[in-house]
């Protein structure tokens, strides 16, 4: 189903509602996740990253409910990462060999990785080039290098003033709404955090730089690739991401999280002997216990993030950690 974002720009993704896990199984999706593609219908057709590769078929019937596939003049990939050009090679046997596909060098030599040297015209961009789509309005391209892979990029569209910022800015979080407005407030922040923590807080520094260079555009609306669209005070989430790559604290209050494993629960009692004792000393203090082989890392990770303190605990065996 295409649905409308501003002007002749839709949304033509895929909303992965039974999606559990991402990466695998290293990423929980507790509420789902999607797969978001745009068209830009201007004077030129724009294609805006595709789906991942499970969601192919169903991505290019959709698609040919909007739009004939031999009238897309250009497809940019901001990313060659599965789930966002893995409908690419069924795609490009539906339109002409010669559509231009506009991404970085990088991101080039990774679809040829994964793909295969096929015969495709990649037109290959950087920061500041531009492509004019007509109507006076043009892409320009912005590299995202290591936000969150070494091929990431992003484009603003003018005139629309819309940054589709690919993996940054996103959430794993099914939204027939699509809306970040729409959305529930706090269900939109836990899995805005819990992405931000699992995919790019390794790069906050890269992030940080970034930040100013974004802010420079004049900025509608965020367009990401995964979860709800940014379109009411859309500074709001790079507002966050900036808090979240400083550092700064993410919780009104304090909280110590204890992690732990055990055989035969005697470092489980140590970790609640610690817990109880944070309460005694501290009542307003929050604390979370996780046995780690009963949660989903991507959640630990989480509240480790939010914490000023931790306690990890191993149970030990031959005067060491057990391996397994
Ligand atoms: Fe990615
Ligand atoms: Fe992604």
């Amino acid at each position: 189903m295409e649905k409308n974002i501003k002007s002749n720009v839709s949304w033509v993704g895929f909303l992965d509602w039974e999606l559990k896990n991402f990466h695998g199984s290293d990423y929980s999706t507790n509420n789902g996740s999607s797969q978001n593609a745009y068209l830009i219908k201007e004077e030129k057709t724009v294609l805006i990253d595709t789906v991942w590769t499970p969601n192919r078929c169903w991505f290019i019937e959709n698609l040919k409910n909007s739009i004939d596939l031999n009238k897309i003049d250009y497809i940019v990939i901001n990313h060659s990462e599965r789930d966002h050009s893995g409908a690419l090679p069924c795609l490009m046997k539906h339109i002409p060999k010669n559509t231009p596909i506009y991404c970085s060098a990088t991101c080039k030599n990774y679809i040829e990785g994964q793909y295969g040297k096929k015969d495709w015209t990649f037109e290959t961009v950087k920061t500041g080039d531009e492509l004019d789509i007509g109507h006076n309005k043009k892409l320009v391209f912005i590299d995202m290098k290591m936000l969150h892979w070494p091929d990431s990029m992003a484009i603003y569209l003018t005139g629309d003033n819309i940054l589709f910022s690919n993996d940054a800015f996103g959430q794993h979080l099914a939204l027939h709404e699509l809306f970040a407005d729409k959305a529930d407030e706090r269900v939109l922040e836990d899995e805005a955090l819990k992405y931000f923590v699992n995919i790019l807080n390794p790069y906050s520094a890269i992030l940080l730089n970034k930040i100013p260079e974004i802010e420079k555009l004049n900025i509608d609306i965020i367009a990401p690739s995964h979860g709800a669209i940014w379109r009411k005070n859309p500074g709001q989430i790079i507002e966050k991401y900036r808090n979240w790559a400083s550092k700064c604290s993410t919780n009104e209050k304090l909280q110590i999280t204890i992690v732990y494993d055990t055989m035969w629960e005697g470092t489980k009692n140590i970790a609640h002997k610690i817990a109880n004792n944070i309460y005694l000393e501290n009542p307003n203090i929050n604390v979370k216990v996780f046995n780690i082989s009963q949660h989903c890392k991507s959640d630990i990770a989480t509240q480790i993030f939010k914490s000023y303190a931790i306690a990890v605990g191993a149970p030990t065996i031959y005067n060491s950690i057990p391996s397994a």
